[in-house]
């Protein structure tokens, strides 16, 4: 089983004796493919290229901390999950995970759709010029503002999440004289995390309609009569960094189910299902993701097999990758500042970043991989743990992993797997400036977003 702890993750309270690093790696300057993105690698000098860049000349010319983003890996990812869904299903990038307008504009030139859950994100997407007809809008609670300028803007789907919002996006949509294409999200009863799903009493949750009680039932009836409202299909999500696609299974049968009902009812056959996003992505070495190919392969089976069962016609599946395409693709580089070893406990690395870059360890005991990137060592193996600059004891970035015994300050370190969830959720915890985003490739490299500055703080603060 993966160890990599996400929300329901394992939490390691001793790595010395329990853990997968609990061993050091046999060879500390390898840098596994699985974890770093594509074309990372290291030139003869030992130094980290990606993008056709050294790290040192990355350091040098952005700073750090800085997320490095290796766009052709980007590119192949989306394209991966676009080419293993064809052209009768739509992958929706979900755009929490990470969004920027050259983000937009790559998905657009990729043929992927987009995902949007806030005012902000549309707003990202809208000014990147993405076709309206290939966003889809997602939330709990949505406000009367954002769905007016969605539905204004024309967007092809509102998944709607609630009974209040079938009224609310209808009466808006009736309003502005449209009909709002719309999905209903409902939650199947199914919680799905790494390797495991829990298929019990998984309503107790904000998002979404229960299908158990006929809810769901009762809000596809409702939304068949409002007139602002098309409505073209079932929504379900049930979870995150997922490897297994038994929690999927069960998802499609009570959603095909779900549609076979509604056509019994209502004589309409629903045509799209959506099955969300949350596949998973390697954080460690000891993680073994899924190919898109597997993943659709899977999915498309799984449905169409339900549906023959029920004899419906096979609907048009649309999923929402966002860890699985942009995770890999990044990794942040940090410079060591101090090395503090405490005899047979661990040395403390602490970088020029921390919990405002990556809060993921702090809040889900996420795990981490990192290396030393300026150089190679062959110095015997440290047991760290990769602290930030702030201040609180809980600000970790890598809990606990193995670093050359000769690692000093000045050395640059990166931690890979943070294209996802780390830029998107940063924060400006002890008023530290948000990294840069650095797109490399083809041996360019450019900031797609720019470091935060002084002044951007002290815009907000008008005093
Ligand atoms: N679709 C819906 C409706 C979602 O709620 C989510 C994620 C996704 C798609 C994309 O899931 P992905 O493929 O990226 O796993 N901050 C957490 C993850 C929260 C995910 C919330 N919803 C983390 O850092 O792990």
């Amino acid at each position: 089983m993966s160890r990599s702890a996400h929300p329901a993750g394992p939490r390691h309270a001793d790595v010395l004796t329990e853990g997968h690093y609990s061993a050091p790696p046999a060879d500390l300057n390898a840098l596994d493919p699985k974890v770093w993105a594509r074309t990372v690698s290291r030139d003869e000098d030992g130094v980290l290229t990606v993008g056709g860049r050294t790290v040192t000349g990355l350091a040098e010319e952005f700073g750090t901390p800085a997320y490095i983003l290796d766009e052709a890996d980007f590119r192949a990812r989306a394209r991966a999950w676009r080419t293993a869904f064809g052209t009768d299903a739509d992958v929706f990038y979900a755009g929490k995970a990470f969004l920027s307008r050259a983000v937009v504009r790559w998905l657009d030139e990729e043929g992927l759709n987009l995902d949007v859950c806030s005012g902000g994100e549309l707003a990202t997407a809208l000014s990147a010029g993405m076709d309206p007809e290939r966003i889809a809008f997602h939330g709990n609670n949505k406000s009367v503002e954002e769905i007016t300028r969605a539905v204004e803007a024309g967007v092809g789907r509102i998944v709607l999440d609630s009974f209040q919002e079938i009224a609310r996006v209808a009466h808006i949509a009736q309003e502005l004289g449209k009909r709002q294409k719309a999905q209903i999200r409902i939650t199947v009863g199914v919680e799905a995390h790494t390797h495991e799903f829990i298929a019990t009493a998984h309503e107790d949750q904000k998002f979404g309609i229960p299908l158990a009680g006929g809810q769901a039932a009762e809000a596809v009836r409702r939304a068949l009569t409002l007139d602002g409202l098309e409505l073209i299909g079932i929504h379900s999500h049930i979870g995150s960094q997922i490897f297994d696609m038994s929690g999927f299974e069960v998802a499609a049968h009570r959603v095909v189910g779900l549609l076979k009902d509604i056509r019994d009812e209502h004589g309409v056959e629903l045509p799209e299902i959506d099955l969300g996003g949350g596949l998973g992505i390697a954080y460690t070495s000891a993680d073994d993701p899924r190919e898109p190919h597997e993943i659709a392969k899977a999915l498309t089976e799984i449905v169409t097999r339900e549906c023959e069962a029920a004899r419906l016609r096979v609907p048009r599946i649309s999923v929402e990758p966002g860890r699985a395409i942009v995770g890999p693709t990044a990794f942040t580089l940090y410079e060591v500042g101090t090395v503090k070893p405490l005899e047979s406990l661990r040395t403390y690395v602490s970088v020029d970043g921390g919990m405002s870059d990556n809060i993921r360890t702090a809040l889900y005991d996420a795990e981490y991989s990192v290396a030393l990137v300026s150089r190679t060592s062959d110095a015997e193996p440290m047991l760290t743990r990769v602290v930030g600059k702030h201040c609180e004891s809980g600000d970790i970035v890598v809990k606990d992993a193995f670093l050359p015994a000769d690692l000093a300050p000045g050395d640059l370190i990166a931690v890979p797997a943070t294209g996802a969830y780390c830029r998107s959720m940063a924060s400006n915890y002890n008023h530290v400036l948000r990294p840069p985003v650095v797109a490399v490739g083809d041996g360019e490299a450019r900031v797609i977003v720019r470091r935060e500055t002084e002044e951007d703080l002290l815009r907000l603060d008008v005093g």
